[in-house]
């Protein structure tokens, strides 16, 4: 059991199930006069990101460890911040959501080196399909603030 490596994984899956909530949360509560396309757009990323959520957790199961079952405990692996109001204007949102991503990012690049050090390459490939996913959702963000 490498421990090392299942604490870098269930990071992961804490980061990527925040922002998975967080985006599939803008896209009910976004508004303002580009909301259809802030609606559409966001709901790309959540369900991008949510169809991941399974492999994580089954890549945990498969280091010998237990999947995540206590959403408090999961918050609590996360850097990720919630959202104290629901009504928050669009822009603000997509910066939210770029910082989200790149915690995600950081968690990732965190991951990968683990997976790498204990020769589990499985996993580090994994790791690496899902930074590619992230660079993506990061490069989209960002073009939507210019
Ligand atoms: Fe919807």
């Amino acid at each position: 059991m490498n421990q090392e490596l299942i604490l870098a994984m269930e990071k992961v899956f804490a980061d990527t199930y925040l922002m998975y909530f967080k985006t599939h949360s803008y896209h009910w509560n976004v508004e303002g006069p580009n909301h259809p396309q802030y609606h559409h757009f966001l709901e790309m990323i959540y369900t991008e990101v949510y169809g991941v959520v399974d492999t994580i957790a089954e890549h945990i199961r498969a280091l010998d460890a237990y999947a995540p079952y206590n959403l408090s405990k999961v918050i609590s692996h996360s850097m990720v911040t919630e959202d104290e109001v629901p009504d928050i204007d669009a822009r603000s949102r997509m910066q939210n959501l770029l910082d989200t991503n790149n915690l995600v990012l950081a968690s990732l690049h965190m991951a990968y080196d683990a997976a790498d050090k204990a020769t589990e390459l499985g996993v580090a490939n994994f790791i690496q399909d899902r930074m590619i996913a992230h660079q993506k959702h990061g490069w989209m963000l960002k073009a939507t603030l210019k």
